[in-house]
């Protein structure tokens, strides 16, 4: 489909510091979006691939920590779902590093399409503990 991606309502959790990361997931991602749509060479594009990486990291650990600390049900597939997704930001920078830039447009256009169903799929079914739990999320 090769489009960027659009933060739209329907991804909204209400869960304040996780909109805010899966927005930054989006930024990020767009921005790798633009330098590959304009060709830009392995150098600039580097730098982003690394911090989407680092990125999806911290943002992964940081909703696995919750589960863990409120018993969420679904933690072991849920993870399942995130090493999956690492895996493929790791192949996507590895294939960059390697200046293979003719791979990188189908790769993001996976990363992309994985990302907004998992959030609309996935994230949704710990939306409502996280809500009742709001007290206890930490504020970054
Ligand atoms: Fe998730």
């Amino acid at each position: 489909m090769n489009q960027a991606i659009e933060w739209n309502e329907k991804y909204e959790t209400n869960i304040e510091t996780i909109d805010q990361q899966h927005k930054n997931l989006f930024r990020i991602i767009n921005n790798l979006f633009d330098a590959v749509r304009n060709h830009k060479n392995r150098s600039e594009l580097t730098p982003i691939a690394r911090e989407l990486l680092e990125y999806t990291e911290y943002h992964f650990s940081y909703e696995e920590k919750h589960f863990h600390l409120f018993s969420f049900s679904k933690t072991a597939e849920h993870e399942v779902d995130h090493r999956l997704f690492t895996q493929k930001v790791k192949e996507f920078s590895d294939e960059i590093a390697q200046d293979k830039l003719s791979s990188a447009m189908p790769m993001l256009d996976f990363l992309i399409n994985w990302l907004v169903d998992h959030i609309i799929l996935k994230d949704k079914r710990y939306v409502p503990l996280f809500l009742q739990k709001k007290q206890e999320i930490e504020a970054k």
